[in-house]
């Protein structure tokens, strides 16, 4: 893969994407309803640190569920794989990412920390005194990842704070059947914020490029996570990091993926390169039209489905 190829495949999903419509701005948290719909952006980032952008690929958005990977991998590290396993789950749940009825089916447990309520069980499990301690923790991993430092949006974060009993609910579920390890409205709150904070198309292609160099920061060169814990969160990602689209996902792109109500996309490319995207309207399931399309259309004209 030249500079060139990977230069125009970045421009050929950016144009596919363009080429695409539909969807809605998620519209059940207020701040989000109010993104431009319009703006576009894709990025790659390789684990040699070459960036390749175009559209509004430095716009910075709420990074929303993405931001359940890397709170899970400051959790693969404090506890570690067979653990997150016992305690959360590494199966698909079938059902959309804030489901209950997919936690009364399994006793409550949440079978992927990548859906809400899974989400929610990690940030109880991030070591720490108080929220504030463990929310310093969250935000370091994913500064680290991302090779800047990664900041709440106040706006952000108020506006979901303000709304969010759903997630409320959810912990309290977890919490009843045992699968809540810390106090669950401070595990909500702490993941509320996770959800919080601001990032590019280019920081996302950063972290996932992290990821796709075995958990060093091809850039800061910072070794940010364990290389023997990526392969597990690349295995979640690719489970359900789609949500309920996570097979269909597979099936014809084939790379380990997270999306963000928000509306960034991320798919890793172990031992090469990461590329994400970024539009706001969501389809039903809640993952990007666009961002999908875009990024769909990078992996396939540089052949990198792994399967
Ligand atoms: O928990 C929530 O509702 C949001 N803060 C994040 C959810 C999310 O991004 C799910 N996405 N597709």
């Amino acid at each position: 893969m030249s500079h060139i190829d990977i230069e125009a495949a970045v421009n050929v999903g950016y144009q596919a994407a363009k080429a695409t419509s539909g969807g809605q701005n998620a519209n059940y948290i207020p701040f989000l309803a109010s993104v431009p719909s319009d703006l576009l952006g894709v990025a790659v980032v390789t684990t040699s640190g070459e960036v390749f952008k175009v559209g509004d690929a430095d716009y910075q958005f709420a990074i929303e569920s993405i931001s359940k990977v890397f709170t899970l991998a400051l959790v693969m590290e404090a506890i570690g794989p067979v653990a997150v396993r016992e305690k959360i789950g590494a199966d698909p749940t079938g059902l959309p990412f804030n489901s209950v009825i997919a936690l009364e089916l399994h006793n409550g447990k949440p079978l992927s920390p990548l859906v809400n309520a899974g989400a929610i069980a990690t940030a109880s499990l991030v070591p720490g005194n108080d929220a504030d301690a463990i929310w310093a923790a969250i935000k370091d991993a994913q500064s680290r990842f991302a090779g800047r430092t990664i900041a709440l949006s106040p706006d952000v974060n108020s506006s979901e704070q303000a709304t969010n009993f759903h997630n409320r609910a959810i912990a309290w579920l977890l919490y009843s059947a045992g699968a809540c390890y810390s106090d669950p409205m401070q595990a909500v709150d702490v993941y509320t914020r996770q959800c919080s904070t601001l990032v590019s198309t280019i920081d996302l292609a950063m972290m996932g490029a992290t990821l796709a160099s075995g958990g060093v920061n091809p850039v800061t060169g910072t070794r940010v996570i364990k290389a023997a814990n990526v392969a597990p969160i690349l295995a979640e990602m690719m489970m359900e990091g789609l949500y309920t689209a996570s097979g269909d996902w597979a099936y014809t792109v084939g790379l380990p993926g997270k999306s963000g109500v928000g509306g960034g996309i991320l798919a890793v490319v172990p031992g090469k390169l990461a590329i994400a995207a970024f539009s706001p309207p969501l389809d039903p399931v809640g993952n990007s039209v666009r961002g999908q399309v875009a990024v769909a259309k990078v992996a396939e004209q540089l052949g990198l489905n792994l399967f």
